[in-house]
C-alpha cells in the first residue's frame, strides 16, 4: 500500500513537471509572435500654445496611450506659428522619444486631420481685451466648423475627438453638428481639469495623498457655472472608505468656499502664474484619452463632457459634463446616482449656460 503512494506520489510531479515545461515552451514561443503594435495617429491643434507644448512630449512619452503604445504626432497650428512649429518638431525629433514613430507638423488641416485616430483639439481663439463674448464666439465656431469637417472627410474611421479649447463644451458642440458622420459618442470635451482640481482639493483638506481620493463629479459646463459635487465621493483612510462629506465634516465649506475654489482656480493661475493652466491641463487631456481608450479602474468613474442623452433631467442636444465609466473604448454615463436639492439647482443652472451658449453659437452660423 505504501509503495502505491510512492508510485504516484512520483508520478504526479512527473506531471506537474510536465505541464509546468510545456507552459514554458508555449510562453516561449508565444513571444515571438509578439508582433509591436501599430503607431496611433493623435493629433494635437494648436500645438504651438502652451498647452500644445506641454502635451506633445507627455503623449510620445506614452503618458496618454501607455508604455507600449508607439505613436504619430500630427500636430497643426496656424500660418504665424509656421515657424514656432518646426521648431516645436525640431525638439521632438531631439527628444529622441522611442514611442515616436513620425511627426506631421502643418498648417494644412487636411494633412494634420489624415488617418488620425486620436484628435485633440487645443487650438482656438482667445478672447481679448475689449472683444465681445458673441465675437470671441464667432471666431471659435468658424474654426470648429471647418475643423469639423476636415476630421469627418479625413481621420480613420472611429476616431476619438477630445476638445480642450474654449468654450470647450459648445466648440464639441459645433464639431459635433458640423461632423454627423462622426458617432456623437466620440465627441467629447475636457471637464478632467475640473475633475483633478476638485480631487486636488480634498486631497489637500483632508491630508490624503490625491489618489485616495475618487468619483467627484463634475456636472455641466467648462466654466465658472460648473459645479463641483463631493456628495458620492469617497476617501480611503487606513479604516477603509468614507464618504467625503463624512470624513471632511463640514458642510459648510464644501457647499461654499470648495465649490467656488474648483470653479475660479483657473482665474487664480492666471493671477499667479500670470498665464493660465498648462501642464495640468495637458496633463488631464493625457487622463481623459487614457481612460477613455483603456478603461476606468473598478469602482470608479472620471467626469467626461459628453452628449447628453437626457440622464439627470439635462436636457439632449448638450455637451455636459457627467459622471462616466470607460470600458473597452467606450465611456457610459453613470446612472441612478441620488441628486439632492442644492445639487439640481446648480446642475440646472450650469445646463441653461450651455442652453444659452449653444443659441449664441448658432447665431453665428447665421
Ligand atoms: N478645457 C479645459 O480644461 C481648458 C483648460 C485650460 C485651457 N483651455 C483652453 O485651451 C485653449 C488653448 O490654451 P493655451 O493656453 O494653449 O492657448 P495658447 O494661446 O497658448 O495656444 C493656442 C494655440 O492655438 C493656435 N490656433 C489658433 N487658431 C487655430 C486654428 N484655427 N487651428 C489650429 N491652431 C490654432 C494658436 O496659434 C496657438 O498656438 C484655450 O482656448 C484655453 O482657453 C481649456
Amino acid at each position: 500500500m505504501e509503495y502505491f503512494y510512492i508510485v504516484l506520489f512520483q508520478k504526479i510531479l512527473v506531471v506537474l513537471f510536465c505541464v509546468a515545461l510545456f507552459w514554458k515552451i508555449i510562453r516561449h514561443m508565444w513571444s515571438f509572435l509578439d508582433i509591436p503594435k501599430e503607431p496611433c495617429r493623435v493629433l494635437v491643434t494648436g500645438a504651438t500654445g502652451q498647452i500644445g507644448y506641454a502635451l506633445v512630449p507627455m503623449i510620445a512619452r506614452g503618458i496618454m496611450l501607455g508604455p507600449d503604445q508607439p505613436v504619430i504626432l500630427h500636430m497643426l497650428d496656424i500660418e504665424p506659428a509656421a515657424e514656432a512649429l518646426n521648431g516645436v518638431k525640431m525638439e521632438l525629433i531631439d527628444a529622441a522619444f522611442p514611442l515616436l514613430k513620425g511627426v506631421v507638423a502643418t498648417t494644412d488641416v487636411v494633412e494634420a486631420c489624415k488617418d488620425v485616430n486620436i484628435a485633440v483639439m487645443v487650438g482656438g481663439f482667445p478672447r481679448k481685451e475689449g472683444m465681445e463674448r458673441k465675437d470671441v464666439m464667432s471666431k471659435n465656431v468658424s474654426i470648429y466648423k471647418a475643423q469639423a469637417s476636415a476630421l469627418e472627410k479625413h481621420a480613420a474611421p472611429n476616431c476619438k475627438v477630445l476638445v480642450v479649447a474654449n468654450p470647450a463644451n459648445t466648440n464639441a458642440l459645433i464639431l459635433k453638428e458640423f461632423a454627423p458622420s462622426i458617432p456623437a459618442k466620440n465627441i467629447t470635451c475636457l471637464t478632467r481639469l475640473d475633475h483633478n482640481r476638485a480631487m486636488g482639493q480634498i486631497s489637500e483638506r483632508l491630508k490624503v495623498h490625491v489618489s485616495d481620493v475618487k468619483n467627484v463629479i463634475i456636472w455641466g459646463n467648462h466654466s465658472s457655472t460648473q459645479y463641483p459635487d463631493v456628495n458620492h465621493a469617497t476617501v480611503t483612510t487606513s479604516k477603509g472608505e468614507k464618504p467625503v462629506r463624512e470624513a471632511v465634516a463640514d458642510d459648510n465649506w464644501l457647499n461654499t468656499e470648495f465649490i467656488t475654489t474648483v470653479q475660479q482656480r483657473g482665474a487664480a493661475i492666471i493671477k499667479a502664474r500670470k498665464l493660465s493652466s498648462a501642464l495640468s491641463a495637458a496633463s488631464s487631456a493625457c487622463d481623459h484619452i487614457r481612460d477613455w481608450v483603456l478603461g476606468t479602474p473598478k469602482g470608479t468613474w472620471v467626469s467626461m463632457g459628453v452628449y447628453s442623452d437626457g440622464s439627470y433631467g439635462i436636457p439632449e442636444g448638450l455637451i455636459y459634463s457627467f459622471p462616466v465609466t470607460c470600458e473597452k473604448g467606450e465611456w457610459s454615463i453613470v446612472k441612478g446616482l441620488k441628486v439632492d436639492e442644492f445639487s439640481r439647482a446648480k446642475m440646472d443652472a450650469t445646463a441653461e449656460e450651455l442652453a444659452e451658449e449653444k443659441t449664441l453659437a448658432y447665431s453665428c452660423l447665421n
